[in-house]
């Protein structure tokens, strides 16, 4: 089968499409054709090993090279076989969630992996799309802000691939938005749900005198909790996705003193793929895509994401 492997850590060109085995399932996973996969900042960070928290992220991807041999993250694909263990899907299933290396033409997946069937009308390339945005934005403002309908929020990053799902999860939960984006992005992010958006390139969201938000949601990461401290509620929260050692320690020391809270750390609930499946399918929510392309073309793939602007999702079609 054709695949996509990182021969060491590097610049987007380390990525060589080769043709290997096909991989074999053992009694509890599936054997999926993939259709479709995406380029998300986990699979530049994996390739490149410019990830934050060095060394710890270094060490868990491998010290010297590439643990992961064949690329990417997100899938979406048809079942075409199952372990004899499994009871969760079936051969003909067409699935969408996480893999652990989708950029080829068949993957497999733990059963109990984040791994859910697509509804009819979702194509693949939007099932390729959904899981590590989405994911991400619940696991933040549902499970650890809480977020409350009447909630202020800011979005900082509004237009990228968790930022599309933050604002609209934020808007379908009831709270008031502030997106933040680049001039070319207002119009999206006002139609995805924002009440108010601030373009970045002609005002410092930090600096706003007249406002006050109970969630700062920054998934860029160029702010700071000591600028953003004064447009906090009495309790407001902090929440910083892009994690350092010092919103570590900001996180511990506001968990012991003061009212203002700051967060950080990893998303995880995989669970969160059936509620995400549900606003799609009933058009709570729409899937964003940038661009599209082939597998051939993931070196370009990779580029355009790892320039930090892409608007949703990239995505690797394995259709073209
Ligand atoms: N901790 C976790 O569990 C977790 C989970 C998911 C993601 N992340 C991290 O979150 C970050 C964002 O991920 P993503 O998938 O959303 O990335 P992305 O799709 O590349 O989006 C980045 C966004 O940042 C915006 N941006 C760039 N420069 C900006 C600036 N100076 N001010 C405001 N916005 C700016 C861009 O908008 P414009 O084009 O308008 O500039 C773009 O929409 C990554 O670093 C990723 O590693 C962490």
């Amino acid at each position: 089968m054709k695949a996509i492997i990182i021969t060491k850590y590097g610049p987007p060109e380390v990525l060589k499409l080769v043709e290997i085995e096909k991989p074999t399932i053992t009694e509890n996973q599936v054997l999926i054709k993939v259709h479709a996969s995406s380029v998300t900042p986990m699979d530049y960070r994996l390739r490149s090993a410019k990830a934050p928290l060095w060394p710890i992220s270094r060490i868990m991807m491998g010290l010297w090279k590439p643990k992961q041999k064949i690329a990417g993250h997100e899938v979406a694909g048809e079942i075409i076989q199952v372990g004899k263990d499994v009871t969760k899907f079936k051969k003909g299933d067409r699935v969408f969630g996480t893999a652990d290396s989708p950029y080829a033409e068949y993957t497999i997946a733990s059963e109990k992996s984040s791994l859910e069937t697509m509804p009819p009308t979702m194509s693949y390339e939007e099932g390729a799309s959904i899981a590590f945005g989405g994911i991400s934005a619940l696991h933040f403002l549902r499970t650890i802000a809480n977020i409350q309908s009447g909630q202020r929020i800011l979005i900082n990053g509004a237009s990228g691939g968790v930022g599309v799902y933050a604002v609209q999860l934020a808007a379908f939960f009831g709270a008031e938005v502030t997106g933040v984006c680049s001039t070319k992005n207002v119009e999206l992010v006002r139609s995805l749900g924002a009440d108010r958006v601030i373009d970045y390139t002609t005002a410092d969201f930090t600096k706003e005198t007249d406002r006050k938000y109970d969630i700062i949601f920054d998934v860029v990461g160029n702010s700071s909790f000591r600028k953003c401290k004064k447009i906090l509620t009495g309790e407001g929260m902090y929440i910083n996705i892009v994690p350092t050692y010092r919103l570590f320690f900001q996180m511990f020391w506001t968990s012991k003193r003061g009212k203002k809270k700051v967060i950080t750390g990893i998303a995880s609930n995989k669970d969160y793929l059936v509620l995400l499946r549900d606003l799609i399918e009933s058009k709570k929510i729409r899937v964003i895509i940038d661009r599209t392309y082939p597998l051939e073309q993931v070196v370009e793939a990779h580029a355009y994401a790892e320039k930090g602007h892409k608007v949703g999702s990239v995505v690797i079609s394995l259709d073209k």
